[in-house]
């Protein structure tokens, strides 16, 4: 076949949705159209329909990537009037943390259908910017009944650490795919998030394969420099996290010794390894429309196999990396973060406190938070307390909005829930989980102990309370957990 008839291959996503494994990324419009400049929407449009004509038929874009759904609006609609290629698109809502009411939720699809000028949404990626702020369950919610509804084919996720993408799914959310950052150097994506997609049926969807072009020819031997497209600002801190620009290096000298193997590119090379990588359904490579494209050298990809001696090659140049902290998602929530800026001025003005803490009448020096339940002035009690310099938390369950259940039946699902309740209300009396000194739990069933106190382990791992675990034989209602917290704020 020749290089303007291979497509590249085609895999079944959800159930009715089938897309190319190489995605077209829109992430750089945004880019292309800071600071007031403009991208010529109907140009970049016409380039939309090269891409789709050569089989690069998916798109992946967002709710405030500049234009970019304004201009596939404008690709689709002109595909509809000339009989033009067909496109699959997916788009994120990455809402400010708030209430997520179904009118919220509604609005904020809404918004992406209207300038799509579609009636049904391929697939709607969902971005949360903290776990404390719990509505992001009711934003699910919404997004479920939506899809009911025929607005949305499929729900998707992005940046969800695994614990969190566990939890929607015991919690019943149909989640399809979850979208983060998977490459040669970043690997955590590999990990628990791979064995959980797989165990579970969630596909992952990679970006940041090529570090915004990072992981090229261009970059191989060459002095680190300043970047000033988003993308290479972004995965220049990818770069320092792993150990700088001489493991970068290493990792461009393996990648070329393996390409040579088989002729094929740098970035080849680093995007089979993610395609080879079983919980990935498909790698998105970022486009800068009417300015440069890479089809035919990204298509040379798949003539790659990977033998045991590329892998080897390419094994023996991880270990000279640092692993990136903690979860994917994980750069979008707490430092270091890993984004364009190094922090999240491009995308929230601050994140508001869950709770707000008030003085307590009469007791000076002492404040404290009520979570809104009914039974906190009935019975007496605050969500938590904070007196000089010491915070107590209530026991605390996994209960959404006004007693809902979280994950009923599921332990690690209630224990995860719960210690964002905790962190959100030690934060409101201005601590934080550093500030932890004690953590109570206790469990209907002492078979439950693993998973919970592995979640325990990944919220309090370096800080280290002093804990107790008990099994006291039944708790009220459907609750498998609750659990109590101490905190001294030292800063
Ligand atoms: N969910 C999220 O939070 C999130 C975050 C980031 C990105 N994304 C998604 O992922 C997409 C990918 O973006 P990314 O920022 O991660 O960038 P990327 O895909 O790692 O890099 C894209 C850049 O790589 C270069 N490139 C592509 N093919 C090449 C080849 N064969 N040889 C040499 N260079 C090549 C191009 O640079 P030049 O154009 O300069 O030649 C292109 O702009 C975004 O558009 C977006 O859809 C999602």
């Amino acid at each position: 076949m020749t290089e303007t008839t291979r497509r590249p291959p085609r895999t079944q996503l959800a159930p009715g949705l089938e897309i190319s494994r190489l995605v077209t990324g829109l992430w750089q419009v945004a880019d292309q159209e800071r600071d007031g400049r403009v991208l010529d929407h109907a140009r970049a449009a016409q380039d939309m329909a090269a891409y789709a004509r050569a089989g690069f038929d998916t798109f992946d874009m967002a709710d405030h990537y500049g234009g970019a759904e304004l201009i596939t609006g404008r690709f689709l609609e002109a595909a509809r009037r000339e009989g033009g290629p067909a496109a699959t698109v997916f788009t994120k809502w990455c809402p400010p943390p708030g209430p997520m009411t179904a009118e919220t939720v509604r609005a904020g699809v809404q918004r992406s259908l209207d300038r799509l000028g579609v009636e049904t949404i391929d697939l709607l990626q969902f971005h949360w910017w903290t776990f404390e702020h719990p509505n992001y369950l009711d934003a699910m919610q919404g997004l479920a009944a939506l899809r009911q509804e025929g607005r949305i084919r499929h729900i998707g996720v992005t940046n969800f650490d695994t614990a969190h993408l566990a939890l929607l799914v015991r919690h019943g959310i149909p989640v399809a795919t979850n979208q983060v950052c998977f490459s040669v150097l970043d690997r955590r994506a590999a990990e628990d998030m791979s064995t959980f997609c797989l165990a579970n049926g969630v596909k992952l969807l990679a970006y940041g394969t090529l570090a915004g072009g990072l992981l090229s020819e261009r970059w191989l031997g060459a002095a680190p420099s300043a970047h000033d497209d988003w993308s290479k600002m972004k995965y220049q801190r990818f770069v320092e996290a792993i150990g700088g620009w001489d493991v970068l290096q290493t990792i461009l000298a393996a990648l070329q010794a393996v390409g040579r193997r088989h002729g094929a590119s740098i970035a080849n090379v680093a995007t089979r390894w993610v395609l080879d990588q079983p919980a990935v359904a498909g790698v998105i490579v970022g486009a800068r429309l009417t300015e440069r494209e890479h089809r035919a050298d990204n298509l040379r990809t798949f003539d790659v196999v990977l033998d045991d001696e590329d892998k080897a090659l390419l094994d023996r140049a991880f270990a000279a990396s640092r692993r990136i902290p903690g979860d994917c998602g994980d750069e979008y929530r707490r430092p270091p973060f890993l984004t364009a800026s190094g922090d999240l001025s491009h995308h929230l003005a601050a994140i508001p406190k869950v709770y707000r803490a008030e003085p307590v009448p009469g007791r000076p020096g002492r404040t404290r938070i009520d979570s809104g339940s009914i039974w906190e002035p009935v019975c007496g009690y605050s969500r938590a307390v904070r007196v000089g310099d010491r915070i107590l938390v209530s026991g605390t369950t996994a209960t959404h909005g006004s007693g809902e259940v979280v994950c009923p039946g599921d332990p690690a699902g209630q224990a995860v829930y719960i210690l964002d309740k905790i962190a959100a209300s030690v934060a409101a009396l201005g601590g934080s989980l550093e500030d932890v000194v004690r953590t109570r739990i206790y469990l209907r069933n002492a078979s439950d102990w693993e998973p919970v106190s592995r979640a325990h382990g990944r919220y309090f791992g370096e800080i280290r309370p002093a804990n107790t675990l008990v099994e006291i034989g039944n708790l009220i209602g459907d609750y498998l957990v609750e659990m109590e917290a101490e905190a001294v704020v030292t800063g």
